[in-house]
């Protein structure tokens, strides 16, 4: 056999062998989720979802902020290739940077600790059978129950992805200056509608933001003026106060950084509730891109919706969350169950 030929055939055995394993094939095995269901572990591993959730209840009675840590988590891994716990993952075989180490994920994000706890326990119970990607999807229903919405299924039957890469992460992921075109982009190309990406963006009715991610809002915001006149004066004054200007701040918060965290929604920070499109309507949110979700024609309405209508928003939220738990998922042969959600099998 002449050299080409030999090549060749090396080449299609390789992608073979490599797609029957898909352990290295990334677009190999994504799919819509249409095959997750509901009680998936019920004969391989019964106590799965009551083992997360207990752990996640403990977790959370001690820090009650990890609730709005784990959903923007989840929405991360989802976004950037699939809920396929890739964000979990400390270093693949590649050597590639991971997306953990991505600025788009940032220093700010967190739940890793409990996630392992989890996956400690459940190899105890049953081992290499509970995905990573399946307790994320697990914790993050969890967490969203424990900000006060109704309990919902989450259906499971994910695996794990062995690719992790940060180069992946700032063209999936939306960030605080798109426009509503440029972040109905990525929501559509997830398969996800704008109705969903307003719902879904309800989650900032917890949690915190540094003020380097808004402080052009106070500060720097046009050549005509300092300070965003979107912002409601009181709600301005307030932030101001909380993230002084880099020649004001006080030694012990530079000792720190300098970057403090603000809650999003100062009015019941730990409840998700639509009591976040309400202060959208007020000048009273903290991102230029949800203020961009109120003022587009697009999406003001919407937000009118769910600002008026609490159960309605409540219901959306959970279908809408259960909708992102689908995006390109890993299922069947593809990917694998990770023995340690933060390394790849070997
Ligand atoms: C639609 C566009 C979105 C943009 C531009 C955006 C951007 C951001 C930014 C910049 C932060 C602050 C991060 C930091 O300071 O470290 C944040 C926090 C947060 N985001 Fe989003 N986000 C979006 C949608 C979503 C969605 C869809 C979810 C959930 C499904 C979500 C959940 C959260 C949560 C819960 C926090 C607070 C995290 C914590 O306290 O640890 N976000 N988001």
């Amino acid at each position: 056999m002449e050299v080409g030929r030999v090549g060749q055939v090396t080449c299609a055995a390789f992608l073979i062998a490599c797609c029957l394993t898909v352990r290295t094939c990334s677009a190999v095995g994504k799919n819509k989720g249409r095959n997750l269901r509901a009680g998936f572990y019920q004969y391989t591993c019964p106590q799965a979802e009551k083992i997360a959730a207990d752990l996640t209840s403990a977790a959370l009675g001690q820090d009650p902020t990890l609730a709005a840590s784990l959903l923007r988590l989840f929405f991360h891994d989802c976004f950037v290739n699939g809920c396929d716990a890739s964000i979990l993952l400390d270093s693949t075989l590649s050597g590639e940077p991971i997306e953990k180490a991505s600025l788009g994920n940032g220093k700010t994000m967190r739940g890793f600790e409990l996630i392992d706890e989890i996956k400690a326990k459940l190899e105890n119970e049953c081992p290499e059978v509970v995905s990573c990607a399946d307790i994320t999807a697990y914790i993050t229903r969890d967490a969203t129950v424990f900000s006060g919405l109704p309990y919902f299924k989450i259906p499971a039957g994910r695996r794990d992805s062995v690719i992790s890469r940060a180069a992946d992460v700032f063209h999936n992921l939306p960030t605080p200056a798109m426009t509503v075109d440029e972040m109905a982009a990525i929501f559509t190309r997830k398969g996800m509608t704008v109705d969903e990406m307003v719902t879904l963006t309800g989650a900032h009715s917890i949690g915190k933001v540094q003020c380097s991610v808004f402080e052009d809002r106070i500060y720097n915001y046009s050549e005509t003026g300092s300070r965003d006149p979107k912002l409601q004066a009181a709600y301005a004054s307030y932030l101001s106060a909380m993230c002084p200007p880099a020649d004001a701040v006080p030694a012990d918060l530079a000792a720190e950084g300098g970057d403090r965290l603000v809650y999003l929604d100062p009015s019941s920070p730990f409840r998700l509730d639509n009591s976040f499109y309400l202060r959208m309507r007020e000048g009273k949110t903290l991102l230029q891109s949800d203020q961009n979700m109120a003022d587009d024609p697009r999406t003001a309405e919407l937000v009118g919706k769910m600002a008026a209508e609490p159960k309605m928003w409540m219901k959306k939220f959970t279908r809408a969350l259960v909708r992102l738990s689908r995006v390109d998922v890993l299922t069947g042969n593809a990917g694998e169950i990770r023995k340690n959600c933060r390394a790849v099998n070997l």
